[in-house]
């Protein structure tokens, strides 16, 4: 008897591709990510202790979020939460930027390096010139003992597992709840933030683990539209994605994603910008993806959308479960589970990386390692 095996089969645990495999681990790599950390409605980063008591944390003013691509996505969903909960001033700044800028740091400006690989050269060579000036620094990776953890003065890791597709997804959601916890340290930690508070903020982000699990069980079950609405897109030449707030860096993840795997020209925009020059893109050929979830800026994402179907474009929204409101503004929606308007990004997310890989695979492209891509950028 013999038996046709091959490990890479096997590491795929039954999926056809990585990337799929990674996307529905999510829920698993989020519940690692918050293992340890939210514990009885208190939250707990013993790795900051040293900083603390060191006093690294005590005099800052501004802070500075040093990343790329994704996980620079990743540290603009953090600047909305830090700013909400520490009135701390957060700037968001790519890598390769940051380091050309002559940048304005010093021991009050506190570092955060988001890099899952750790290896990422731009946001190495920028965070060893922050040092060089004084500057705190925070690493926030999922390799253990990767080169950003020997420039930080602490490291936040995600403890995501492994994850092979050259794209990030399950890092990406661990990136993003790890900088929530540092947010909400930092704001309990000027007392911005108090018990029940935290609590609250707590219970809100235990719960998503599961709530990413719902999206997923209902996108694998029969019936579900993403599947059949990314393959009917599969021959567009450009997508455009929309959104406010935290909307915002959620419309550049999607479109990132999107780009990456399936070649399909895709670009993000905060909603409101759209009027002032990128709306003459869109054509009845090129669709819209909105993220219209329950936010204070709803009703204005709802106008945009409105501007945009004008135009006769075809619609699509990431909505709240329960919105019947934006049926009469959308051609199809993925509806997504209530949570806090500052956690959307983590659930808003999901069906936009499943809405990627099935355009992508409809399109015959190599969705594990796609052209002119690698996992670790490591030369600048
Ligand atoms: C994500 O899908 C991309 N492969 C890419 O943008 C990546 O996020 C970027 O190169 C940064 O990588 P890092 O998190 O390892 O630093």
């Amino acid at each position: 008897l013999t038996i046709d095996w091959d490990i890479e089969a096997a590491e795929k645990g039954g999926y056809p591709h990585f990337v799929i495999k990674e996307i529905n681990e999510q829920p698993e790599a989020l519940r690692r990510a918050l293992t340890g950390r939210s514990r009885d409605g208190q939250l707990h980063l013993p790795e900051l202790e040293r900083m603390e008591h060191a006093g690294l944390l005590n005099n800052i003013q501004r802070i500075l979020v040093v990343a790329c691509g994704t996980s620079y996505h990743a540290g603009m969903i953090a600047k909305y939460a830090i700013e909400k909960w520490a009135r701390i001033p957060v700037e968001t700044i790519t890598a390769a930027e940051f380091r050309y800028c002559d940048p304005i740091v010093g021991p009050e400006t506190l570092c955060i390096a988001v890099t899952q690989s750790g290896e990422t050269a731009d946001t190495l060579v920028g965070i060893r010139q922050a040092r060089e000036h004084g500057a705190p620094v925070i690493a926030v990776t999922n390799i253990v003992s990767s080169a950003i953890t020997r420039l930080a003065d602490a490291v936040l890791y995600l403890q995501a597992g492994p994850e092979i597709g050259v794209v990030a997804t399950k890092t990406f959601v661990s990136s993003v709840a790890v900088l929530y916890m540092l947010g909400l340290y930092l704001g309990q930690s000027r007392d911005r933030i108090h018990e029940d508070q935290m609590r609250e903020f707590l219970t809100s982000l235990d719960q998503l683990p599961d709530q990413i699990q719902r999206i997923l069980d209902q996108a694998n079950s029969e019936g579900d539209i993403i599947e059949p609405l990314a393959k009917s897109m599969a021959t567009v030449n450009s997508i455009m994605f929309i959104g406010r707030g935290v909307g915002y860096p959620t419309a550049l993840e999607g479109a990132l994603k999107l780009k990456e795997i399936s070649y399909i020209h895709a670009e993000g925009f905060p909603a409101g910008e759209l009027k002032h020059g990128s709306i003459a893109l869109l054509d009845p050929a090129t669709p819209l993806i909105g993220i219209a979830t329950t936010s204070h800026v709803y009703e204005k994402v709802v106008s945009n959308i409105q501007e945009v179907r004008a135009r006769d474009a075809h619609i699509i929204v990431v909505a709240t479960e329960g919105d019947e409101n934006i049926r009469q503004h959308a051609n199809d929606i993925m509806y997504v589970p209530a949570t806090l308007e500052v956690f959307s990004p983590l659930l808003a997310s999901v069906p936009l990386q499943l809405f990627a890989y099935h355009v992508a695979v409809a399109r015959g492209c190599n969705v594990d390692q796609p052209r002119n891509l690698a996992k670790s950028v490591t030369v600048e």
